[in-house]
C-alpha cells in the first residue's frame, strides 16, 4: 500500500481537498503534528491516531515507524498547509521509496495563499508586485534579505521572533507594507502593521509575516 502524505490546509476543515477527506475516511492510522487541528484528525473515524513531535529526531523516528506500518495498513501523514512548503513532504516520500514503500503526496491549501485569499492581500499584481519569495526560520537574516529581490516576501515560522523580523527589516529596507497574519482560517486575522509595531508583538502562533516591496535599500553600516 502507498503511504499518503496529505496536506491538511491551514486549519479550517472546510479547506481540505476532497482527496484528503476521502483518504482520512479510509485511513487505519493517521499521524499529525501540532499545527493540525483535532477537528481535521477526527474525520478519520476508524483510524488509530498518532501525534508526531516537531523535533527532528522525534519526527524522523515516528516517520520510520509509519513507513513500516504502511506496508500492510492505510497510513496517512497529515501535514499542515501544503506538505511541500516547509513541510518535509517530499523528504518523507523519498524515505518511504528508499524502503520500497510507494508514496503519494496530496497537495493542500498553504497558509500563505489562505491568508491572501481570506484577507484579500494581493501577493502579485503583475505591475508592482511581480514575484514572491517564501522564507522561513532559521534562514532569515539581513544578509539573506539583501540577496532576495522579490516584491512580496512571505516569512514562515518566525512567530516567536517578531522582534528579530522587525530589526532585520529596519536594517535592510523601508517596506511599503507589512502584514501580520495569525491563526488564519482558525478564527485569526491578518492586519497591516508598521515594522515597529510588529516588533512589539509576542506570543502569537501560528504566524506569517508578509512584507511588500522591501526594496528601498539602506546602506550597510561598517
Ligand atoms: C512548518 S511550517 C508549515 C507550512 C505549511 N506547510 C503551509 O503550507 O502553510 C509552519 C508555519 O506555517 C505558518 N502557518 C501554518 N498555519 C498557519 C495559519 N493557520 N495561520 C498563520 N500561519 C500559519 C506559520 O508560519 C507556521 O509557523
Amino acid at each position: 500500500m502507498p503511504l499518503y502524505v496529505v496536506g491538511a490546509g491551514p486549519g479550517d476543515p472546510k479547506l481540505l481537498t476532497i482527496r484528503a477527506r476521502e483518504l482520512l475516511e479510509e485511513a487505519d492510522v493517521v499521524a499529525y503534528g501540532d499545527l493540525v487541528p483535532e477537528e481535521v484528525v477526527k474525520i478519520a473515524k476508524k483510524a488509530r491516531v498518532v501525534k508526531i513531535g516537531h523535533r527532528r529526531v522525534e519526527h524522523d523516528a515516528a516517520i520510520e515507524a509509519l513507513i513500516e506500518e504502511a506496508r500492510w495498513r492505510n497510513v496517512v501523514i497529515l501535514k499542515n498547509g501544503d506538505p511541500t512548503i516547509f513541510g518535509r513532504g517530499v523528504k518523507v516520500c523519498k524515505m518511504a521509496r528508499e524502503r520500497g514503500v510507494p508514496c503519494e503526496i496530496v497537495p493542500g491549501v498553504s497558509s500563505f495563499t489562505a491568508a491572501a485569499a481570506l484577507f484579500q492581500i494581493e501577493l502579485t499584481d503583475g505591475e508592482n508586485l511581480r514575484h514572491i519569495a517564501l522564507l522561513s526560520y532559521p534562514h532569515f537574516s539581513a544578509d539573506i534579505l539583501r540577496e532576495i529581490k522579490a516584491d512580496t516576501l512571505v516569512i514562515f515560522m518566525m512567530g516567536d521572533k517578531l522582534q528579530e523580523v522587525s530589526q532585520v527589516l529596519a536594517q535592510v529596507c523601508n517596506p511599503e507594507r507589512v502584514y501580520l497574519c495569525v491563526g488564519v482560517s482558525l478564527g485569526g486575522y491578518c492586519e497591516e502593521v508598521s515594522p515597529e509595531v510588529l516588533g512589539e508583538k509576542k506570543g502569537l502562533r501560528p504566524t506569517l509575516v508578509i512584507v511588500q516591496r522591501c526594496t528601498s535599500s539602506k546602506s550597510i553600516k561598517m
